[in-house]
């Protein structure tokens, strides 16, 4: 088969844009061209693209006008406005998590505590339904950036599915650590959430979609979930919250604590834990209870390799693990983050996608249910945890 070129563009010049680029260069099944990039902030998309040797343009339009893909690593905020200019023209999308939400009311007076949660549920809906009807008119697709989709541990449970024709009973996973790094993460004008919709997304996603593995597998058809019940807590909010300086605690009016109990169609469940209040590095993983097996995903830590060292300093210029706190004593770098994460493995498969028209894992059917499934979550928070029916996609 020859090799196919696809032009690149990257949209945001932040934290995820500098992995995209890393992951865009292990593409080995199509030659990438990184064509540039474009940021609002002119010094920012400058540093990225000379850094990298790639244009920095200056608006959104020039920028999709010169590629077949864009890569959406802006704030959530910004997701469907720049998804739906790209797909208007025919092009493809990657976009990151979470697809889309709901972002306030664009009042002084909003608040993500107080504001009634039903708002939210119909808003990033009708977003959803925007996305999905710009896809359907467009010769683009979007290619939904849940790296968890394509994390190994992943796959190879979604092998272990497919190949015994398991019932999975019940999940329960979590991502969690010790306070994203992004300014505007803690916002709810800015990320249409806390950290339910952060970082729950990610085991959330995970589980909608080892789900509809298991529905194809058996009758050919997808496994959705039917119902959520939720709680979010603001644990570093709390009057009486002890600060020593290692849990980020600065947030303005979102959750840092969640927990999402998913009924599927079938009467399965998973239950979901978020967090921003964990120590130790990051945390993430996903157990899975079948009626013929159990499997527990360690994305991160794993236990690929432990190592001992006795003073801080020595490991000075070694990375280790994200957001470990110390690396000093014992710990458990990752040998290639990266890979263990799903990033390289999730950019090449899109990318065949694009090239050779080979079906996407992560799709926007599998982002809709995610966001769904969230949003209805933070209407069954509102109500301390009342059972509260999801739409599926
Ligand atoms: N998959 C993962 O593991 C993972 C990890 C981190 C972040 N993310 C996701 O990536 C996205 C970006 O997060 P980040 O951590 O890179 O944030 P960041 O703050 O590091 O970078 C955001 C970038 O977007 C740019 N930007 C802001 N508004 C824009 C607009 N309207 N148009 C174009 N560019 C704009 C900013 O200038 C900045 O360059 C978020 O959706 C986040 O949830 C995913």
């Amino acid at each position: 088969m020859e090799k196919k070129t696809v032009r690149t563009g990257i949209v945001g010049a932040g934290f995820s844009a500098s992995f995209h680029y890393e992951a865009l260069r292990k593409v080995h099944g199509v030659d990438v061209d990184v064509v540039g990039v474009y940021c609002p902030p002119e010094a920012e998309r400058r540093a990225y693209a000379a850094k990298r040797g790639i244009w920095a343009f200056d608006n959104l339009e020039s920028l999709i006008e010169a590629v077949d893909v864009v890569h959406v690593c802006t704030p959530p905020v910004a997701h469907e406005a720049v998804t739906v200019a790209a797909l208007e023209q025919d092009k493809f999308v990657i976009c990151e998590k979470p697809l889309t939400g709901y972002f306030g009311d664009g009042s002084d007076g909003f608040s993500g505590d107080t504001f009634p949660k039903q708002d939210a549920l119909d808003f990033a809906l009708a977003s959803v339904e925007r996305m999905l009807a710009a896809e359907a008119k467009s010769k683009g697709k979007i290619l939904y950036a849940e790296n968890w989709v394509y994390a190994p541990a992943i796959q190879k449970e979604r092998e272990i599915l497919e190949k015994t024709g398991a019932q999975i009973l019940w999940m329960h996973g979590e991502e969690a650590h010790s306070g994203s790094h992004a300014a505007t993460y803690a916002y709810w004008k800015f990320s249409g959430g806390g950290v339910m919709i952060g970082k729950g997304c990610h085991p959330l996603t995970a589980a909608l979609y080892l789900k509809r593995v298991e529905g194809l597998k058996r009758n050919g058809k997808p496994i959705r979930p039917r119902a959520v019940s939720a709680r979010t807590h603001a644990i570093t909010r709390l009057e009486g919250f002890r600060d020593e300086g290692h849990i980020r605690a600065d947030y303005h009016d979102i959750d840092d604590f969640s927990l999402m109990h998913v009924v599927f169609e079938d009467g399965t469940i998973a239950d979901i834990f978020a967090s921003d209040i964990v120590l130790g590095g990051i945390h993430n993983w996903l157990e899975v209870s079948a009626n013929n097996h159990r499997t527990i995903c360690n994305i991160n830590p794993n236990t690929a390799m432990q190592t001992y060292n006795p003073v801080e300093a020595n490991f000075a210029d070694v990375y280790v693990v994200e957001k470990i706190g110390t690396k000093q004593g014992w710990s458990l770098p990752s040998p290639d983050e990266d890979w263990m994460t799903g990033y390289p493995q999730e950019i090449e498969a899109f990318y065949r996608t694009i090239a050779y028209g080979q079906p996407v894992e992560s799709d926007s059917r599998l982002a809709a249910d995610c966001i769904s499934t969230i949003y209805s979550a933070y209407v069954s928070a509102e109500k301390k945890g009342a059972e509260t029916a999801v739409r599926a996609f």
